[in-house]
């Protein structure tokens, strides 16, 4: 397993920091390494193979590691470049061979010989204004270019910098199971403050696994964006009955929903195509002793027309999240959408089947490409439903709004770029 790989993030450094002996500045100063270098890996790599004047490839993939280490600390991190070359030397001297040591001296020595910048400045010469900000935001260029066809020129900077930050933890109240003055979180000293926005979420900046509430399914760690797309859904004026999650795992909105769902009287049908994620969405629902059907929501075993709110969370390319998982960026690619695109319009229009006439759905994606939002909305259209104002349902989030939709920011929301869109089913409600 390589640094610089997803597993490294998610699935060795949470081990890690668990060692004993680890202090609280050992344990942010290896989380702030790990995660920066999954996040800067395809900005660092150049200055890698510039430094040592050889192509990335001719070296041993342990010595990337060792390197890509060395650059993150010293450009990144502004740790004394001596003391950088010294411990990454040792390493490389203890864990890859005695041989490796002269290498990653010489190369360390020519890493720290410019700072970040000026790497930059001689790397991005011949490029473009798209490939330098991707350089100097740690993107790959075609995010860059596809970000750029959304937001206002003057936006893009600091929409591609806030990927770059990490999201504030959120937790989300589940509606009738408990509230947060019950959880004592209000008391003062708690580390948490009440949402911008959703009135049912609060930035927390403790532990939410040692909060009794989040242990019984009162209280949920879920995104703002992920809270308000589902409270547009259940604002939009419709008949009493089933709802229906078709795209449910793990259940971050199927919990908000099935609460919102039983203070309109109603109840909600959570789906999930894969078992073990059925299985994360009957957790998210044990509070409400909820469950969920596994079952490819393309073809589902209900009756058309059987729902009055339906909601198809469908699966993206997820751009909207990146502040979410340090080196996603560098795993996805426009290829991903051949895949996804024809997906999401099959799940769209299995959502408008499913919905009563007279019926809500909401098409909700974390990403704000084009290809995966509006495009597959536009494609759906068949006279068989009547686009909402989408907006109209979220009058306190100023800026959302973009034509019929919403779509959310994380530098201008603090929330995940979260895509929704609202359709009524047309005919008279039965
Ligand atoms: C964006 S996630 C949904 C997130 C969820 N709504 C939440 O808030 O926790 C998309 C989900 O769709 C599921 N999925 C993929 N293909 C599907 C299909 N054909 N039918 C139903 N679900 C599918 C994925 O397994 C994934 O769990």
């Amino acid at each position: 397993m390589e640094i610089g790989g997803g597993a490294y993030a998610h699935v060795v450094l949470p081990k890690w920091l668990k060692q004993p002996g680890l202090g609280e500045s050992d344990r942010r100063f290896i989380t702030e390494l790990v995660n920066g270098v999954c996040r800067e890996r395809g900005v660092l790599d150049p200055i890698i193979a510039a430094a040592a004047g050889r192509p990335l490839e001719t070296l041993q993939p342990a010595v990337i590691v060792i390197l890509r280490m060395l650059a993150r600390q010293v450009l990144r991190m502004r740790v004394p470049h001596h003391s950088a070359v010294h411990t990454s030397v040792e390493l490389a001297g203890q864990r890859v061979g005695e041989r490796t040591r002269g290498l990653v001296n010489a190369v360390g020595h020519q890493i720290a010989a410019r700072d970040f910048d000026q790497w930059a400045g001689e790397l991005t010469a011949g490029m473009d204004d798209f490939g330098k900000l991707a350089f100097t935001t740690f993107h790959p260029r075609w995010i860059v270019a596809a970000y750029s066809k959304l937001l206002p020129a003057g936006e893009l900077e600091a929409a591609l910098a806030q990927n770059n930050v990490p999201a504030r933890t959120t937790l989300v109240l589940r509606p009738g199971l408990s509230d947060f003055i019950e959880s004592g979180l209000l008391a003062a000293g708690t580390g948490f403050e009440a949402a911008r926005y959703s009135p049912y979420g609060g930035y927390y900046d403790g532990n939410p696994g040692r909060l009794a509430a989040v242990a019984d399914g009162g209280i949920g760690v879920q995104d703002e964006g992920s809270q308000l797309v589902a409270l547009a859904l259940s604002r939009v004026d419709a008949r009493q009955g089933w709802w229906l999650d078709l795209c449910a795992g793990p259940g971050g909105k199927a919990a908000l929903l099935t609460g919102l769902a039983l203070q309109d009287g109603s109840k909600l049908l959570a789906s999930e195509i894969h078992p073990h994620r059925a299985e994360l969405v009957k957790q998210n629902l044990r509070g409400y002793r909820g469950t969920c059907v596994v079952a490819d929501g393309r073809h589902g075993a209900w009756n058309t027309g059987s729902f009055t709110r339906v909601l198809a969370d469908v699966p993206c390319t997820g751009l909207g999240a990146l502040r979410r998982r340090a080196d996603a960026r560098w795993r996805k690619s426009e290829a991903d959408l051949e895949t996804l695109v024809p997906l999401q319009r099959a799940l769209l229009a299995a959502a408008v089947e499913s919905a009563a006439p007279g019926g809500v759905v909401a098409y909700v994606t974390c990403s704000p490409l084009g290809r995966e939002t509006a495009e597959i909305v536009a494609a759906a259209e068949d006279g068989s439903f009547e686009l909402l104002q989408a907006g109209d349902y979220l009058p306190e989030v100023p800026d959302a709004a973009t034509g019929p939709f919403v779509q959310l920011w994380p530098h201008r929301h603090g929330t995940d770029a979260m895509f929704l869109a609202l359709l009524r089913k047309r005919g008279n409600p039965r």
